[in-house]
């Protein structure tokens, strides 16, 4: 089964409309010599800057494919300070990251509301990337496989079958977003098959085909072993994702 690896880069509240439009171009500069028919880029940067990404790309012929950080799972509405699938869906945005664990502790998202945002964000026609991960508690109680079980069945509750052709899931353990701490890629490598065997027992016939990127610190010294192991399609990557020198070595990493 060959899945073409998606690498995306999760801006978070980093970079500036402007700041976003240089990074895009130092980008697509250093990527100039990739094959991107081996991999999938996907940039997610805040969204008052996916105007001016999705016309840097445009005009300039980027090989990147836009991505958002996070939506409402409603198409319109009171609903202040939210973004919808809809408006995310007209700036030419591919993918789009539901349940992020900072919006899941910070934010207090549920799986249900995650549910609820997938499932609208592939309705909208574009490609959502559900997050799981478990704490550092949970790995040390002997919990990961468990919890992350659980978020995916909560999580893709709502999804139908022809989502699932769709769907990116993300494997990034929380102890390791931001602190400088990976996975080990052979746990990152089970926690990964785990997740194909969990989907595809909720939806029989499809955990081959699912794309499964692996988040939480990676960086280009980490990246070509983590994105060796068999079911790791790509990577989630953060505070490496800001550079694009590093950036473009992790993308190289999965070629
Ligand atoms: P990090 O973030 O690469 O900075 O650890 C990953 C993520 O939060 O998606």
């Amino acid at each position: 089964m060959s899945r073409t690896p998606l690498v995306s880069g999760n801006w978070k509240m980093h970079l500036n409309h402007l700041e976003a439009i240089q990074v895009c171009q130092k980008l697509s500069y250093e990527l100039a010599r990739h094959r991107y028919d081996r991999v999938e880029v996907s940039l997610h940067p805040p969204f008052v800057d996916l105007r001016s990404c999705q016309t840097v790309i445009d005009a300039d012929r980027l090989e990147f494919k836009l991505g958002a950080q996070n939506c409402h799972d409603q198409s319109h509405g009171a609903f202040t300070g939210e973004v919808s699938p809809a408006m995310l869906a007209k700036l030419d945005v591919s993918y789009v990251i539901v349940g992020h664990s900072e919006r899941r502790a910070l934010f207090g998202e549920t799986d249900e509301f995650v549910a609820a945002k997938a499932a609208a964000v592939a309705k909208a026609g574009m490609a959502p990337i559900v997050c799981v991960g478990e704490t550092l508690d949970d790995r040390e109680a002997g919990r990961a496989a468990e919890v992350v079980t659980t978020q995916l069945q909560g999580s893709l509750a709502k999804l139908t079958r022809a989502h699932f052709e769709t769907l990116v899931v993300a494997y990034e353990p929380v102890w390791a977003i931001g602190t400088g701490r990976n996975a080990s890629p052979q746990d990152a490598q089970d926690m990964c098959a785990t997740v194909r065997q969990v989907v595809d027992d909720i939806r029989r016939g499809t955990g081959q085909h699912l794309r499964i990127q692996y988040g939480g610190s990676v960086k280009p010294a980490n990246a070509q072993e983590l994105l060796a192991q068999p079911d790791i399609d790509g990577a989630l990557v953060g505070g490496a994702s800001l550079d694009p020198t590093q950036f473009a070595r992790i993308v190289q990493a999965a070629l």
